[in-house]
């Protein structure tokens, strides 16, 4: 076993990490978790992998990195939540080196996406898939027939006027201190915007509040079927495995 890919989920407060088990779609191991450095220098995240890697001496095989940025081939080019300091990082080169063994980076959403279509609760469908991530920010992924289209970033459509994360994001309901009712109605808003440029066959709503989807999913009132994620907060860390391996197969 100790030769599963790894999955690192980046996030604001912690970092996390397991050992996945890519024909189950679940951890193979005990998941770690690091708070995260403040500031979250490249150089400073790396080392917090460097301690959760350091669990799996054994282990050989790719690690896949998720993190709240637009990632183009390794390459981060987007900071709205993280340190500045990542625009124009080569994450996947700078953790390479730092880890001793391959590391491929992508977007959260788009791993946490992934992971819903291959195991979770958009598995079997077809047609556009469209994954959201609510949480400090939107985050968003595209997937058609099985196929991500990365970095969509749709938690920054400009909505009424505003960036839509700062209005619709969990952080929003929490700063505020929203009823579910007055989230829901932003987020009425929100997805009914996404529904009328993409025409989406399904929407899975993810992030650490899926869990409470009972609270406020009834009450977002669009066409689309909208569910909320099965892998909640494994999600992140199985798709960057996932990616991972994919990756290091040429696919
Ligand atoms: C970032 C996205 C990220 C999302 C969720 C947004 O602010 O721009 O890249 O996927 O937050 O973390």
């Amino acid at each position: 076993m100790s030769n599963d890919p790894f999955g690192i989920d980046f996030g604001g407060t912690g970092i996390k990490g397991a050992p996945v088990d890519l024909d189950a779609g679940d951890f193979a191991g005990e998941r770690f978790k690091i708070s995260t450095p403040k500031p979250a220098t490249p150089e400073a995240v790396a080392q917090v992998f460097r301690d959760l890697v350091g669990h799996f001496p054994a282990s050989t095989s790719p690690v896949g990195v998720t993190v709240p940025a637009v990632v183009r081939h390794g390459m981060v080019s987007s900071a709205a939540n993280i340190d500045p300091s990542w625009i124009g990082t080569d994450a996947d080169a700078v953790f390479t080196e730092a880890l001793g063994r391959e590391v491929h980076v992508v977007n959260d959403a788009d791993a946490a996406g992934l992971a819903e279509v291959e195991y979770g609760a958009a598995r079997g469908r077809t047609g556009l898939v469209i994954v959201t991530t609510l949480g400090t920010g939107i985050g968003s992924a595209l997937i058609h027939d099985d196929v991500l289209v990365p970095n969509s970033e749709l938690g920054h459509l400009e909505i009424e006027g505003y960036d839509a994360e700062s209005r619709a994001a969990n952080s929003a309901r929490e700063k505020e201190e929203l009823s579910w009712e007055d989230w829901a109605e932003r987020l009425t808003t929100y997805y009914r915007t996404v529904e009328r440029l993409f025409s989406p066959e399904l929407i899975v709503v993810g992030g650490g509040v899926s869990k409470s989807f009972d609270k406020f999913g009834h009450l977002i009132d669009i066409e689309t079927e909208i569910v909320p994620a099965k892998l909640r907060n494994k999600a992140g860390i199985i798709g960057a495995a996932l990616v991972a391996t994919r990756a290091a197969h040429g696919a």
